[in-house]
């Protein structure tokens, strides 16, 4: 195989620099790793060392492969042993002035024609290539971690990157086997821009009492199949790194409403309560596992009341099929009965102001969200409004949890949960396809890869339909009163022929 780049080294042994460089050394490249601390390169040999060692006795490789890898990866002890070399990833500290300087270095001990990449996630690519003599042979290249196993990587082109550099990056991605995608330079690049949809609308709807964390997790895992609910997640990730890309990016932005962070991380963050790592973040941790409390039970319901589903529901057809299915006594009049458990399911509007504009009985209306379709969903969830009554409450829980399904009942907001996670998600995403961040479909493999997100956010607003997107955003910006909500010009013109679609503009 013609490798892209056949001498590399790597700066910076330290979480990423040793993903980087194992899998350059894989890939056949002569790597050569430095920091400035030496017994960091060593233990990261070590670590490699072990890794390939362990590959080995699976029968994942055989003796010849881990010769070869071994002897493809070394230490350097000076700069200067990296004068050499074809491409110099950077993967130090997350500093621009220390950044700057180190790259400044290299600039005079390399070739011309010596590819400069940084691992930076946060930092602006063309701002640490600001001041280089040949910014045009300087890239971001952006893993994450842990490098060998998180498949993608993120090529990004500063303002004077010679497209060039980014090419030759990209088939270097693929022989490392990894999938590159092209990003511009803007905050967050793809991933952790497109990642910020989902925590900061569940810290939303989290501090207005809609629903608390655990329930807000069970919901985004159960009706939309994300692997982690986003409380989970920030756990796993600990808020001393995700709070501050949250402001980061969020000032970055100059306070774009979208990505508004949230006084909960914040306060989380200042009293050490951050996560898995220390034991306790939004779940208390014993033996490293999380303490999750039980769901409030199924209420024991005898009778149960007719039922009536407004004309104006979404999926109507679907719930009232539902409804038959789960053995409900089914009303079909223009109105509903005074005993009928009132049904309504608004898409972005909230469950009194349905009631009030449809004259309903707010004592008896209840709403359920159907965003997705029940079959392709593992849970329910219904919202009462203010004024509901417990009886109805209790039936309608009791009801749609007839079939074993499991039922979530939150407070009324307007959009439940998943409508204003998802709507956010897929706004967002539609937003930097708007601004030119990257191709819609750079940004849907960027996301199921570096999120693991079930299907790209664009996919999955093809999947829901763009229509019902843009009316839960419309809506919800009616009941806010709030510009996060306010859609993208991607998402209302694009909305109409699909997300997702390779199109001309592209
Ligand atoms: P780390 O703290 O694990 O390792 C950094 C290493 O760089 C340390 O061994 C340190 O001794 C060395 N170092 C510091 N200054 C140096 C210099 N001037 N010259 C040579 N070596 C130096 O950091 P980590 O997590 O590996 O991050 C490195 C870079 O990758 C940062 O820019 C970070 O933002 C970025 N990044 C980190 C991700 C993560 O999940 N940890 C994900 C994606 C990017």
């Amino acid at each position: 195989m013609n490798i892209a780049f056949k001498k590399v080294a790597v700066i910076g042994a330290g979480a990423m620099g040793r993903g980087i460089a194992q899998i350059a050394a894989q890939a056949g490249s002569q790597v050569d790793l430095y920091d400035t601390q030496s017994e960091a390169s060593f233990k990261a040999l070590e670590a490699v060392h072990k890794v390939w060692d362990s590959l080995l006795a699976k029968g994942r490789i055989d003796e010849k492969t881990l010769a070869t890898y071994k002897s493809n990866l070394k230490t350097a002890t000076s700069l200067q042993d990296l004068k050499d070399c074809e491409l110099i990833v950077e993967a130090i500290v997350e500093r621009l002035d220390i950044k700057k300087s180190l790259f400044a270095e290299l600039e005079n001990l390399v070739p011309e024609t010596t590819v400069l990449a940084t691992n930076t996630s946060s930092l602006s690519v063309t701002a640490i290539a600001a001041g280089l003599k040949r910014p045009a042979q300087f890239a971001g290249y952006h893993f994450f971690n842990p490098v060998p196993l998180m498949k993608v990587v993120e090529v990004i082109a500063g303002l004077q990157t010679n497209p060039d550099v980014c090419i030759r990056l990209t088939e270097f991605a693929k022989q490392m086997g990894h999938t590159a995608v092209q990003a511009n330079d803007t905050p967050g690049f793809i991933v952790n821009h497109a990642g910020r949809g989902y925590g900061t609308e569940a810290l939303r709807i989290v501090s207005e009492n809609v629903a608390d964390f655990a329930t807000i997790d069970r919901i985004l895992k159960d009706q939309v199949g994300f692997k982690l609910g986003p409380f989970e997640l920030f756990d796993l990730t600990a808020l001393d790194v995700s709070h501050p890309v949250m402001e980061s990016i969020y000032n970055q932005y100059y306070q774009e409403p979208r990505y508004r962070p949230s006084v909960i991380t914040a306060q989380r963050l200042a009293g050490g309560v951050i996560g898995k790592k220390v034991g306790e973040g939004f779940y208390k941790y014993i033996d490293g596992k999380a303490v999750v409390s039980p769901e409030p039970a199924v209420p024991d319901v005898k009778d149960f009341p007719p039922v009536w589903v407004s004309p104006r529901a979404s999926r109507r057809l679907e719930l009232l099929q539902l409804l038959k299915d789960l053995g409900a006594n089914i009303e079909t009049g223009a109105s509903p009965s005074p005993h009928a458990l009132t049904l309504v399911a608004p898409l972005g509007f909230d469950v009194t102001t349905v009631a009030v504009v449809e004259r309903l009985d707010p004592a008896r209306t209840i709403g359920i969200d159907m965003l997705f379709d029940d079959a392709a969903t593992k849970r329910r969830v219904l919202a009462t409004n203010p004024a509901t009554r417990s009886d109805m409450r209790d039936a309608a829980h009791a009801l749609f949890a007839k079939d074993g399904k499991a039922v979530s009942v939150v407070r009324d907001s307007g959009g439940f949960v998943t409508q204003r996670v998802v709507a956010n998600i897929v706004n967002i995403a539609s937003d930097m396809c708007q601004q030119g961040v990257c191709t819609p479909q750079d940004l849907d493999i960027a996301v199921t890869l570096g999120l693991g997100y079930p299907v790209g956010p664009l996919a999955l607003g093809d999947k829901l339909g763009p229509t019902n997107i843009l009316e839960v955003l419309f809506n919800l910006q009616t009941v806010y009163g709030d510009p996060r909500y306010r859609p993208s010009p991607w998402l209302r013109r694009r909305g109409a022929i699909g997300l997702s679609l390779l199109h001309t503009e592209d």
